[in-house]
């Protein structure tokens, strides 16, 4: 179809803005969506994204990548994998569809805001592939699990999940609403695309795809490596708009954008990916763990990116790099425990071997996370499973809407970052949460943490089974240890072994 060569009219194309006659400017772009912070047209047109493509090629590369993914799982599809995986790495699929199908549809919307409001031509017609990107992500991961959806109703929850009140699903809704629905086109581009798609959706599509392919499941690694190739081009708007901001003098703005999305994305992460990693992936198909992951993605090559573009190193870089020994652990710990609030079945992930690696990859661990896990054996192996099981709620930070976690044991340094704010009081996991809140609080201020609503009466009857109703969580759907606590069956015989 293409008569002339890409090279033939893709500046010329990429450049193109028109001054308006029948509106203004301001009109056309309003600044509270475009976000052009008073720097003017002819400057966004200098918006120079290095992945070039053309309408024509992208349909051709998507095509092919779409028939590439459809096409393993249908060759697949005999194999039974799903009836035959171990079920922590079924855990893993269940959570990932829940939590990230639906908000990939979302970010349509988050890339439509930069297609039509930025006034960077070059932005304006990257998004529109993101658009297309993003609608292929919703679909292709809604269209996956379904075929499971008759083997258990937890597999319903990739579509489910993001319209209900479960804690995890506000939790991811507070902050894609914060990153990509709620905010400017070009805060847009530089909190989802630059931050978190540079940043983090490696680990979740590269990181863990490395993970399916030694667990053997390719229709998944096949699935999310072609998802991830998608985010690697459209990741690309946040870099030359930053160009353009520092270039103008606003290098202040856009290194906050960067630290309220980055901390929001790791905490986000911790809860997620790191559990997943760690602990769900059965022990011999562990590529690398989450902590290395992080390493290797985020400290070496983001990192980079950062310092490539001028900006800084966010200021809590210490904490952060600290906190990769520590947040996933108590995030596991807390969501094993409250196992009956999420739509999958926590897969404990500590046998012996599975402690000595563990010990092995975070020193200290059998010490401090261990120490609490010895508890939940004891109470297993004693034939106690209700003392194993939820009483209470959690303490939720208001800011990333997880638990707040630390370190237990001799290292114990679990605390809550608290914030009075126009005579309301706040909780927040860290320093850098209750920062982030600070940034705007009239952005966040109204918003309710499940424990806040808890509190005020709007969960009703006020104990576990209202909260369960409250958060959609039906029987069949609400989780469980993934194994059935056959794991504990070892520690029996040692005991038994003892006595
Ligand atoms: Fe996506
Ligand atoms: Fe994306």
């Amino acid at each position: 179809m293409g008569i002339l060569d890409r090279s033939e009219y893709y500046d010329l194309t990429r450049t193109t803005n028109w001054s308006p006659s029948y509106v203004t400017e301001d009109e056309l772009y309003p600044e509270s969506m475009s976000g052009s912070r008073g720097i003017p047209m002819e400057k966004w047109e200098a918006f120079d994204e290095p992945y070039k493509v053309a309408y024509g090629e992208y349909v051709m590369t998507q095509r092919e990548k779409d028939s590439g993914a459809y096409s393993v799982k249908a060759a697949l599809e005999r194999s039974n994998f799903v009836e035959n995986a171990d079920p922590g790495w079924v855990s893993t699929l269940k959570a990932h569809y829940g939590a990230i199908a639906v908000p990939e549809y979302a970010a349509m919307t988050g890339e439509a805001r930069m297609a039509r409001f930025s006034k960077a031509p070059g932005n304006r017609n990257m998004a529109v592939y993101g658009m297309m990107d993003e609608t292929r992500h919703g679909q292709i991961q809604l269209y996956f699990p379904h075929e499971h959806t008759d083997k258990s109703r937890q597999w319903d929850w990739a579509h489910k999940a993001m319209h209900t009140n479960e804690w995890g699903a506000l939790a991811a809704r507070h902050f894609f609403d914060d990153m990509m629905m709620t905010r400017d086109a070009i805060s847009v581009s530089i909190m989802l695309t630059f931050a978190f798609e540079t940043g983090f959706t490696n680990m979740q599509f590269l990181g863990l795809a490395a993970d399916a392919a030694e667990a053997g499941d390719h229709t998944f690694a096949n699935l999310i490596s072609s998802i991830q190739t998608d985010e690697a081009r459209h990741a690309q708007q946040g870099g030359p708009n930053l160009k353009i901001l520092l270039e103008n003098g606003m290098k202040e703005d856009a290194q906050r954008m960067i630290d309220v999305s980055f901390w929001r994305s790791w905490k986000l992460f911790s809860v997620l990916t790191g559990p997943m990693m760690d602990y769900y992936t059965p022990l011999e198909h562990r590529a690398q763990s989450f902590k290395e992951f992080m390493q290797e993605w985020i400290i070496g090559q983001f990192e980079r990116q950062i310092h490539d573009i001028g900006l800084d190193t966010p200021w809590y870089w210490d904490e952060f790099v600290r906190a990769l020994d520590e947040t996933h652990h108590g995030m596991h710990l807390g969501v094993w425990y409250w196992r009956p609030t999420v739509w999958w079945n926590p897969a404990a992930g500590v046998s012996p071997d599975e402690r000595d690696w563990l010990e092995e990859k975070y020193p200290g661990w059998n010490d401090s996370w261990g120490s609490c896990w010895d508890v939940i054996i004891d109470n297993l192996v004693d034939g106690k499973p209700e003392l194993t099981g939820p009483a209470t709620l959690p303490m939720i930070c208001n800011m990333s809407n997880i638990p707040i976690v630390g370190t237990p044991g001799p290292g114990w340094n679990v605390k809550d970052y608290p914030l009075e704010h126009n005579g309301r009081l706040y909780h927040f996991g860290s320093g850098p949460d209750r920062w982030c809140f600070e940034q705007e609080p009239e952005r966040y201020q109204g918003h309710l943490s499940f424990i806040d609503r808890f509190l005020a009466g709007q969960i009703q009857p006020m104990d576990l089974n209202g909260g369960l109703a409250y958060m959609g969580l039906s029987p069949g759907e609400m989780g469980d240890d993934a194994h059935d606590y056959a794991w504990v069956a070892h520690y029996q015989t040692e005991q038994r072994a003892a006595s």
